[in-house]
């Protein structure tokens, strides 16, 4: 199994070329199940996740090809991906795939909607929380679904097709709404999904749906009017910049110290970031193609409270990397993970390296140390292993970082982009 090593202490200089969303990625490619024609998309990040879904869609019968290779004459535009859903020939997804990635489970609407017909394995708890799946059946009943749960398997059917509703989310949910709002595009009539989440990447979702042909209102707010079609064509679309891979890089950058332009990053995107890393006193300047981020010699000063929230809030996807940076902060910090009931595993691993937090329920305190001193950590989920990379570029000493897959699942050349900016990190594979 691979691992990473990292000599800490050095400052980040230079730029760092932001990936295509993962977390857009992955329900864009689903959307192609939706239409028998070709969808194509731009700046697809290289990730396991991302190989992952391609293989359990040709699973389903969807043709799938990859356009030449990358480096281009933009270099953080990563891969063009070509999907063509003409035969679905199962429509099945089986636990195997699911319980290896659960937004695989998100195929679920896409084919409901297009075929009448769905089995996709229940996905199961994971590392963060036990995460049910009740809004998006209860979403696609609304819909006019029948779904039973059968040996571990959702099976959903819709033999008359599915009719537009009033939905009423009682929680915000990413997930229940991607999945709700592909399968109202094929459903008779109009949907309206209220208390929608409002993700940038379920914004991107819908506008690529659009381009697809689907008619939807409101995209980017809280409710979704979406006028069912009979069919949705093939399209072009370019996936947005990952916002999580941005802060995460922003977080390095203001624990480390140092100077880099992270290129291709959209403030819009991580408001909400950008304003806690100023508070910790962290220079923030919008650039031509870019956002720079630096700290040269001024302190990290404490973030008194934060609470993770649903966008635009500050995200969940960056809690992990938040704390790193607030264990070497002049004073105490919190911070409150509100979305995942169990997302503080990467807590053990940090007090490895010297950090003094404190657990009470959902909330962390973090006091800040004078210096993290290296040691081997066991990376656990991929948001709290990237934490662990950068609680080792803050540290004395070499840290290793076990397990490392976690993050190939999300960080495309992590090791790479960091090693050009300075920072001294390799991969020991096997
Ligand atoms: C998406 O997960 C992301 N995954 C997560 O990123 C992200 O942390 C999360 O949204 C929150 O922003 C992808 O986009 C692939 P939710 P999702 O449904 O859709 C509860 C990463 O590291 N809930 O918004 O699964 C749920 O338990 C990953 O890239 C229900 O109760 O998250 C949680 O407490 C990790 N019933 C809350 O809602 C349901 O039916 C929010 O979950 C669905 C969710």
């Amino acid at each position: 199994m691979d691992r990473i090593k990292i000599a800490g202490g050095q400052p980040l200089r230079g730029t760092i070329p932001i990936s295509g969303a993962k977390n857009a990625a992955l329900p864009l490619m689903i959307a192609s199940l939706l239409t028998e024609d070709r969808l194509t998309l731009k700046n697809v990040p290289n990730l396991a996740d991302v190989n992952l879904l391609a293989r359990i869609l040709r699973n389903h019968g969807v043709d799938h090809s990859v356009d030449g290779k990358r480096a281009g004459p933009v270099p953080h535009l990563g891969e063009t991906f070509h999907f063509t859903a003409r035969d679905i020939v199962d429509t099945t997804a089986p636990y195997e795939m699911v319980s290896r990635m659960r937004a695989s489970f998100w195929v679920l609407g896409p084919l409901l909607a297009r075929l009448g017909v769905a089995n996709v394995s229940l996905p199961g708890g994971c590392a963060i929380g036990t995460r049910p799946v009740d809004l998006h059946l209860e979403g696609l009943k609304a819909l006019g679904a029948e779904i039973d749960i059968e040996a571990g398997y959702v099976v959903a059917k819709a033999p008359r097709g599915l009719r537009g509703t009033r939905i009423t989310f009682p929680k915000v949910s990413v997930g229940a709404t991607h999945n709700v709002l592909r399968a109202a595009t094929l459903a008779q009539g109009e949907t309206v999904i209220e208390n929608a989440a409002r993700e940038p990447e379920i914004g991107d979702v819908a506008e690529c749906l659009v381009r697809m042909g689907a008619h939807i209102e409101g995209i980017g707010t809280s409710t979704l009017h979406v006028q069912g079609r009979t069919r949705l064509e093939g399209a072009t679309h370019t996936v947005l910049p990952d916002r999580i891979e941005t802060g995460t890089f922003a977080c390095a950058v203001a624990a480390t110290g140092g100077d880099v332009v992270l290129e291709g990053a959209r403030r819009p995107l991580v408001e909400a970031t950008l304003a806690a890393l100023e508070k910790a006193g962290v220079t923030i300047e919008d650039v031509d193609g870019g956002i720079r981020v630096a700290r040269n010699g001024a302190a990290i000063a404490p973030i008194a409270r934060i609470e993770t929230e649903p966008f635009p809030g500050f995200p969940t996807d960056l809690q992990a990397q938040l704390m790193a940076l607030m264990t070497k902060a002049h004073g105490t910090s919190i911070i409150r993970e509100t979305i995942f009931e169990n997302r503080f595993m990467h807590v053990q691993e940090l007090a490895r390296l010297g950090a003094n937090i404190q657990l009470q329920g959902d909330q962390a305190t973090i006091t800040g140390v004078k210096r993290l001193n290296g040691a081997q950590v066991m990376a656990t989920d991929l948001r709290a292993s990237v934490s662990l990379v950068i609680a080792g570029l803050m540290a004395e000493g070499t840290t290793t970082i076990n397990r490392v897959y976690h993050l190939d699942r999300g960080f495309e050349r992590l090791e790479a982009k960091l090693s050009n900016c300075g920072a001294q990190i390799e991969r020991i594979t096997g």
